[in-house]
């Protein structure tokens, strides 16, 4: 059979896990930390998972045909996995985007072809992010009923309420990391935006192995807008799920999938993803520098001496050149 492959979608998934010998060394700790590189996929993040399962999903539902466009609101990767899965397939492509999000996430979609809109700029999410104090749950349903309700030909793809993003990490990214550790895994480690990676491959996971722990990553009290400071530098893509109201979680995130919740402050995802890249050579975005963080927490406590932790590490390091990140 040859190699050669026919599309990009043929590239998503398959990811590789790496052991960070040298980080483990230089910490003294005595519990294996094991990476999975979402970067590997064909637009360097784990979104591209989603972007191409909730794209055929739709297909096979008849909801998304020739000649539509997709729309979507997000906060980059799955802007970009979708634009970039959209060009392939030929469809249009429509993102709103916050507006905090680096440049560089504008710019990849735009490269693909995609429209890029600020969220705060469509004057219905405005509006609801100004009274609700930032609920993105509110603000992005408001955008549905409001404004793409109306619209003919389009296919809202709605990653916080699509079942196909879970459903994704429970057929690929859970049994990649069962297979490639031989059922090997005593913790997984993940960030939740829409929790559909935690869910998804913490449901696989628990299904071969009930004792497997899963910690999900939580960004901690100074890195949340607060009054004091509204735009602290955050963790891109993770948000809160523990202690606020049921109805701003998103419907892709189960509630009962965690072992434990485990708070991350900016500076210390910052601190993890620097040190990574000078001990085993690499380049992850914040949210893989929070896992990273959180791994080594746990492979310090006396109970997991010998334990294998594995933790998703979503995106590159090169879609944060323009922040502070490796400064
Ligand atoms: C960089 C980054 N890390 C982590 C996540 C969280 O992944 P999930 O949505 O599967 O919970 C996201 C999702 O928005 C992301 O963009």
């Amino acid at each position: 059979m040859s190699g050669i492959k026919k599309s990009i979608t043929e590239l998503v998934g398959h990811t590789p896990l790496l052991e960070l010998t040298n980080y483990e060394k230089k910490n003294n700790l005595e519990a294996e930390i094991v990476v999975k590189l979402e970067y590997y996929n064909p637009n360097q993040s784990v979104k591209d998972r989603i972007a191409l399962a909730m794209i055929e999903d739709a297909e096979k539902k008849g909801l998304l045909k020739p000649g539509y466009t997709i729309v979507e609101t997000t906060s980059g990767n799955t802007g970009i996995g979708l634009a970039a899965i959209a060009a392939t397939k030929g469809y249009r492509f429509k993102v709103y985007i916050q507006d905090q999000v680096s440049i560089e996430r504008f710019k990849v979609i735009q490269a693909f072809g995609g429209e890029t809109i600020k969220l705060g700029d469509e004057p219905v999410v405005a509006k609801v992010l100004a009274e609700t104090g930032g609920d993105f749950v509110a603000a992005i349903k408001e955008l549905e009923e409001k404004v793409l309700s109306k619209q003919k030909n389009i296919f809202f793809v709605n990653q916080v309420a699509n079942p196909a993003n879970p459903e994704v990490h429970k057929n690929t990214t859970g049994p990649e990391i069962w297979e490639d550790t031989e059922g090997k895994v005593d913790i997984l480690v993940a960030s939740v935006g829409t929790g559909g990676t935690i869910s998804g491959a913490g449901a696989f996971l628990k299904s071969k192995n009930p004792d497997i722990k899963i910690v999900a990553i939580q960004p901690g009290p100074n890195s949340l807008p607060s009054v004091e400071n509204p735009t602290p530098p955050d963790i891109t893509g993770v948000h809160s799920f523990f202690g606020i109201p049921a109805e701003r979680i998103p419907s892709t995130m189960d509630l009962n999938i965690y072992d434990e919740a485990f708070e991350v402050e900016t500076y210390q995802a910052y601190e993890a993803a620097r040190a990574v890249a000078k001990s085993d050579g690499i380049l992850i975005g914040t949210s893989s520098g929070a896992a990273i963080y959180v791994a080594t927490q746990l492979a310090k406590r006396p109970e997991n001496k010998g334990k294998r932790i594995v933790a998703v590490l979503p995106d590159t390091g090169l879609r944060y050149l323009s922040t502070g990140l490796f400064e």
